[in-house]
């Protein structure tokens, strides 16, 4: 259940005990565990679900891959200052003068697919759309030169592969030896860094920089993209939708198609949640999408209604002192993406639908395929 956590409807219970997590689904007790700092930790984050056996540890050790403390495991001092860096790369000011520049890129995009399609090609809007614009964003926030998209993405794909899904021995190996190569070109990519990158290298060292950059590319990118792809399936699929604006489209997708369904935190002691004695060091599984279509959360908690009361009181981007850093460029992201492609949206029939892998944590949608209405 637990690796597929989006097929399954909200349990009864606000708190229960599965699979060696303590998991909580209600709105309520989420947002506590996410934002208190006292009782839960969130050092174990990127912890890999499934063991990584020896031999693909000594893969990703050959490649000297390392994941200190720096952003979304961090519960150091070192968190607020590694933070604060990159908040202010990500910072509004810097996310809305991104728009134009992205709007004429999604623009691009969309006269394409369109020409495609007219052309009596089935498109994968996955790979043209969702796995395009996002990466191109964050490559031009943090000033990095990323030339091949296909790359990145079977390496970020591979990394939330071995760290929140389920593969077995032989596969944790193959992945291992693409995640272990790219960590090293990253530690390259971190040397001739400057901002937010360069500056954590020289304060911290060159491990905590590369885990840094490591994890932005993953969490800055690949997140958003999944998102694009579940909100673009769910428009075409229901494009009486696309009469609201695209702003509140965004939100109730992020409340109801939450890219990350869950996220972890770690008992700091021994103590109780929502009646249930949770241990010191148990892990505990905040289900993001449950806590979204809590009935205290929307009028409809069920329903897809943009602009409804309670469409912006989602986890979908957590709480507290790690709450996620890009939720202004993710969104506005989508917003450019869905007023772009709004005009072509309704003329589409989805081919393929996005078939989702088994992961803890993340929706991995892929592919989504689309042809022009006959
Ligand atoms: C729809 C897209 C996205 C979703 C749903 C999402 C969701 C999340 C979640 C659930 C967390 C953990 C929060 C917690 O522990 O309470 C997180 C953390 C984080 N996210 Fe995002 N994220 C998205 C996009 C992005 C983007 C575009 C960036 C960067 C450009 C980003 C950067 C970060 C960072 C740096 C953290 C760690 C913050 C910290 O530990 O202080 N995310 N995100």
């Amino acid at each position: 259940m637990l690796f597929e956590l989006w097929k399954h409807p909200r349990p009864d219970a606000p708190v229960l005990r599965r699979d060696g997590q303590v998991v909580v689904s209600s709105h309520r007790l989420a947002r506590q565990v996410l934002a208190d700092r006292e009782r839960f930790s969130a050092a174990n984050a990127l912890d890999a679900v499934t063991p990584i056996p020896v031999d693909a540890l000594r893969e990703l050790t050959r490649h000297r891959f390392r994941l200190p403390a720096t952003l979304a495991n961090n519960d150091t001092e070192s968190h607020e200052r590694i933070r604060a860096a990159f908040g202010a790369v990500f910072a509004p000011a810097n996310v809305e003068a991104l728009r134009p520049w992205l709007t004429g890129l999604t623009r691009r995009t969309a006269a394409q697919v369109a020409w495609r399609l007219r052309t009596g090609e089935t498109v994968d809007v996955d790979a043209a759309v969702s796995s395009e614009i996002p990466l191109a964003a964050l490559a031009r926030l943090l000033g990095l030169e990323v030339e091949a998209t296909l790359e990145v993405k079977h390496f970020s794909r591979a990394a939330l592969e071995l760290f929140w899904g389920d593969p077995t021995v032989e596969r944790q190996r193959e992945l291992a030896g693409v995640v272990g190569p790219f960590h090293a070109l990253l530690r390259g990519w971190t040397a001739g860094s400057t901002g937010a990158t360069r500056e954590l290298l020289d304060e911290y060292g060159e491990d905590a920089a590369t885990a840094a950059l490591f994890f932005l590319l993953v969490a800055g990118q690949e997140t958003t993209s999944q998102f694009l792809t579940l909100l673009l399936h769910r428009l075409i699929e229901e494009p009486g939708l696309l009469e609201s604006a695209p702003a509140a489209i965004v939100e109730e997708g992020l409340r109801l198609l939450p890219p990350i369904t869950s996220w972890r935190r770690v008992a700091k002691r021994d103590t109780e949640l929502g009646g249930l004695e949770v241990r010191a060091g148990e892990s505990v599984l905040v289900w993001l999408g449950a806590a979204g279509t809590d009935e205290d959360v929307a009028e409809c908690p069920m329903r897809m209604v943009p602009g409804q009361r309670g469409s912006r009181r989602h986890l979908a981007f957590g709480a507290g002192a790690h709450r996620c850093l890009g939720s202004q460029l993710s969104r506005m992201e989508a917003e450019v993406v869905v007023a772009e492609f709004a005009p072509l949206l309704p003329r589409l029939r989805v081919a393929a639908a996005p078939v989702s892998e088994p992961n803890l944590s993340f929706r991995m949608p892929s592919p989504l395929v689309v042809r022009l209405a006959v």
